[in-house]
């Protein structure tokens, strides 16, 4: 099998759901800037409508204002003045005061401004104001258009734009004012047939409509921020859900390659186990006759250290290191089903231990033993295959120690989970130089090894045999120095 082929399909799984997240970014963004803009279109509609419904409130004020003021000064001011002076005269100095009273009296409490009253040719005949009567310079265009008009005519004036006065937080007096210009007319009972109905001249006051503008402003700011904030809320929301989405396929992109890894790599060993095992098979039976015929020649060899025994023992020491290592490669690549036997750990521990204690003495390497109870730490397994891990362990530690040391092992259980299982926990700590750091990753792939006659198979061989027995393998260096492998096996439940 092409090896190659799987890590591309791998990397197009990864790929197709990174371009498939990018588009959901995509859309997402838009979606929030579309919900961001529509915030912003809403608080100005809002505020809009909120400022044309109170000019509209205006406009009504203004008008019943003006038709009040307009029977007002027919019926208390024109009327007996036209019947105590036969006609109406402003320039009369006590018409002029009785129109004042009458006027004075309706706007006293009313925020009214620059009331004035017009002649038809536009001479200011009555104002408010002291010295405007008699001007004829500051008649607006919309005292015209009131003359010819049925209804008032509404005038706004600002001194700041509805737009810009948004960015302000209060308005100085008279920013906004609303001037209205009515033409006043006799009641329609007095018109007859040959003449119309009397005009009465043309009445124009303004009002400041500031407050009721600060309001509009102030009403469109706070729903801009309540909708800005809203939108803005979603949006944090959005990305940090946004954020977890990526983190979870990130991992579950690299979980589906380290699984795809893991299956390449048991299909690689699947299928080289199938040739080594062939080869094995042809390798095997010479090397034994090899080393067989060798150890035979160097026992009957009458001389030693001749060059010839040299050579021997060299033949008998590689057939037998190359059947080890054609042995762990098989181990390796084709596991045995362990079996399922209740195995006390410190038996195998103390097996492995006496084996190789004479290497351990010979490299003066103490060790010491800690956690052990009566109550024993039993596993379910196979103990050749648990020798093996743990021989191949303390085979590594005493490696490591070229100057002598100290290998401590301890055993551990940990505390029963909901099903009653307990965990043992086996660590072996070394005072050895520890793990290469900068290939600590590599320690568990097949064949690497820092040593000469290495196979680089021990480890692979440990973890392998760790989980068939359902455990694990740790390998990493103490913060005081040396390695540590921590074996990791599922204990038994009392009694069995
Ligand atoms: N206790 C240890 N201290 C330091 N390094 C270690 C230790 N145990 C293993 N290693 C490192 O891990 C490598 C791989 O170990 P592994 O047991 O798989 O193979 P090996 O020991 O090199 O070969 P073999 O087991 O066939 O003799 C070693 O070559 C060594 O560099
Ligand atoms: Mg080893």
């Amino acid at each position: 099998m092409d090896p190659t082929s799987r890590p591309t399909a791998a990397n197009g799984t990864a790929l197709a759901a990174g371009r498939s997240f990018g588009v959901v970014r995509r859309l997402a963004f838009i979606a929030m800037a579309l919900t961001f803009g529509l915030s912003v279109l809403v608080s100005i509609y809002l505020g809009n409508t909120v400022h044309e419904t109170l000019i509209r409130k205006n406009h009504n004020f203004a008008s019943l204002l003006a038709v009040n003021l307009n029977s007002q000064i027919f019926r208390r001011f024109a009327l007996p003045t036209r019947l105590i002076f036969g006609r109406v005269l402003l320039s009369n100095p006590e018409q002029y005061r009785g129109l004042d009273q009458v006027i004075q009296s309706i706007i006293q409490d009313l925020q009214v401004e620059n009331l004035r009253i017009y002649a038809e040719d536009h001479t200011i005949v009555y104002s408010i104001n002291a010295g405007e009567p008699g001007d004829t310079s500051t008649a607006s265009p919309s005292v015209d258009r009131a003359a010819k008009s049925m209804w008032p005519i509404f005038d706004i004036e600002e001194t700041l734009p509805y737009h810009l006065a948004f960015f302000k937080v209060s308005l100085p007096k008279n920013t906004c004012r609303l001037r209205t210009t009515y033409l006043m007319r006799a009641p329609s009972s007095y018109a007859s047939d040959d003449e119309p109905v009397p005009v009465m001249g043309i009445l124009e006051f303004s009002q400041d409509i500031t407050p009721d503008m600060e309001s509009a402003v102030h009403f469109q700011q706070l729903t801009l921020v309540v909708t800005l904030l809203g939108s803005g809320t979603l949006m944090v929301l959005l990305l940090f859900l946004m954020r977890r989405a990526e983190h979870a396929i990130a991992l579950r992109t690299a979980e589906e390659q380290r699984l795809l890894s893991e299956l390449h790599q048991s299909e690689k060993l699947a299928g080289m186990g199938r040739v080594v095992a062939s080869i094995a098979h042809e390798i095997r039976n010479p090397l034994g006759i090899i080393s067989s015929s060798a150890q035979f020649l160097l026992d009957h060899s009458k001389e030693e250290n001749t060059g010839t025994n040299k050579i021997l023992q060299a033949i008998y020491d590689e057939a037998k290191r190359l059947t080890r290592t054609v042995g762990d490669f098989l181990d390796y690549a084709r596991p045995k089903l362990p079996k399922q036997d209740v195995v006390r750990v410190e038996t195998v521990l103390d097996q492995a231990l006496s084996f190789l204690m004479p290497e351990l003495n010979a490299r003066a390497i103490s060790v010491a033993r800690a956690g052990e109870d009566k109550t024993g730490f039993k596993v379910r397994g196979d103990k050749d295959l648990l020798y093996r891990a743990l021989y191949n362990i303390i085979s590594n530690a005493a490696q490591a120690m070229v100057r002598g040391g100290r290998l401590t092992i301890t055993l551990e259980k940990l505390a029963a989970d909901a099903q009653g299982r307990q965990a043992i926990i086996l660590s072996f700590q070394d005072s050895g130089p520890g793990f290469p750091k900068e290939n600590i990753d590599k320690l568990l792939d097949p064949f690497f090894t820092t040593k000469d006659d290495g196979t680089g198979l021990g480890l692979p061989i440990v973890n392998s045999i760790m989980t068939s027995h359902g455990g694990s393998l740790e390998l990493f260096n103490a913060s005081e120095g040396g390695a540590v492998a921590r074996l990791i096996l599922p204990g038994i439940r009392d009694p069995e």
